[in-house]
């Protein structure tokens, strides 16, 4: 017998965690006023460039002696920069939680052999903070993207440490209020939470990693795309938007579209709110249903941007192939699409539910979650 449909459509179906939804204002037509075939070191470039680094320093609270900059490839540009040119002064903890931090593991561990110790969790689960050695630098991702999992705060992280911390912020950045005396380094990517263009990252630092980049060299070379100093100096115009190479002004634009957005609805706080209002709908969802879970267990480290779950029901022979169905019924009734685990973690779905989503469309969508499902299974 076919399961009923629901009969209200979310507005929006774009659930995907990267490239995430545009903000729910969007158009296209503010796009023109973009400086398009205009050079990016002109004034009007210039000034476009600067406002987006300024803008991100009001909204996120960045302490005004810390640089921000944009810089090319991304989120990973940025924390790749970042790690070949701070790190090797003295060992590194790498901490991962998931994929993303993974990676940044095998950086450290296979290209650039420095000195190094690895703290990992599962899946879901999280690592102790609190037992590393700070006199070490650290790197860590704040949010788990393909986890769901994410620091409950920085509190662990000594303000009086001798090494740097470096955060991969992405999927943090705008739906998490970032203490930034604890964090030396910070990137993320415009494509994450405020559903931003790829291809720039942002990178932003403390003044303690400044005097690291203007004291240390690494022993290995540079390529140009990664350097932030000349003659032992920091580049100080990349934090004033002179990008090292040409960036993208229809991004740029569409980033200031974004963080106009963000003022709009009332900033950082607002941002943070809209998130968690998301997520509590889908949490609400996992309690009335007994065949679904969060793959992080831990309702305190639970993301309030990739929400991952897990198919629990006894009655599910192939959990990965099963999960894949569910994701593939939603797509073709245009409900929720790229809604799927990311390919490296646990079989389940991963529901972005950061402030670009409206609750109204995680509320639509939920019970087409609960209609895949029982489709699923009658089949
Ligand atoms: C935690 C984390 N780090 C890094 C990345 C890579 O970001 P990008 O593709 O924008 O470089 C992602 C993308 O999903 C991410 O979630």
């Amino acid at each position: 017998m076919a399961i009923q449909k629901p009969v209200t459509r979310p507005a929006n179906p774009r659930f995907s965690s990267g490239p995430c939804a545009k903000p729910p204002t969007y158009d296209l037509a503010k796009l023109a006023s973009a400086p398009l075939g205009r050079s990016h070191r002109a004034a009007p470039g210039k000034a476009k460039l600067l406002e987006a680094i300024e803008t991100t320093r009001e909204i996120l609270g960045v302490p005004a002696d810390y640089r921000i900059g944009i810089v090319p490839a991304s989120d990973t540009g940025a924390f790749e920069m970042a790690m070949w040119s701070l790190l090797g002064e003295r060992p590194v903890q790498m901490v991962a939680w998931e994929s993303f931090g993974a990676g940044w593991v095998t950086d450290v561990a296979k290209q650039l052999k420095i000195d190094h110790s690895i703290h990992t969790a599962q899946y879901g689960e999280i690592v102790d903070m609190a037992a590393l050695n700070y006199d070490d630098d650290v790197c860590f991702t704040w949010n788990g993207t393909t986890s769901g999992v994410r620091l409950t705060s920085g509190d662990v992280i000594p303000a009086d440490r001798n090494g740097l911390t470096l955060c991969d912020a992405t999927s943090a950045a705008f739906a998490v209020d970032l203490p930034w005396d604890k964090l030396d380094v910070t990137t993320f990517s415009w494509q994450k939470v405020l559903g931003g263009e790829a291809a720039h990252g942002m990178l932003i630092l403390s003044p303690r990693a400044v005097e690291r980049l203007e004291s240390y060299t690494p022993a290995w070379p540079l390529p140009k795309i990664f350097r932030l100093t000349k003659g032992g100096k920091l580049i100080e115009g990349i934090f004033r938007g002179e990008t090292i190479n040409t960036p993208s002004m229809l991004c740029v634009e569409d980033y200031l579209q974004a963080l106009a957005w963000a003022k709009s609805v009332g900033g950082l706080e607002r941002l943070v709110a809209r998130a968690d209002a998301n997520t509590a709908a889908i949490t609400s969802f996992v309690d009335a249903h007994d065949w679904i879970e969060f793959l992080a267990t831990d309702p305190a480290i639970r993301s309030n941007t990739s929400v991952c779950l897990k198919f629990t029901s006894e009655r599910i022979k192939d959990r990965a192939a099963f999960a894949k169905a569910v994701a593939k019924r939603l797509s073709d009734e245009d409900v929720a699409l790229d809604v799927g685990a990311y390919r490296d973690a646990p079989p389940g779905l991963r529901i972005w539910c950061g402030g670009t989503v409206e609750t109204s469309d995680i509320k639509a969508m939920l019970p087409w979650l609960a209609w895949a499902f029982e489709s699923e299974i009658a089949s």
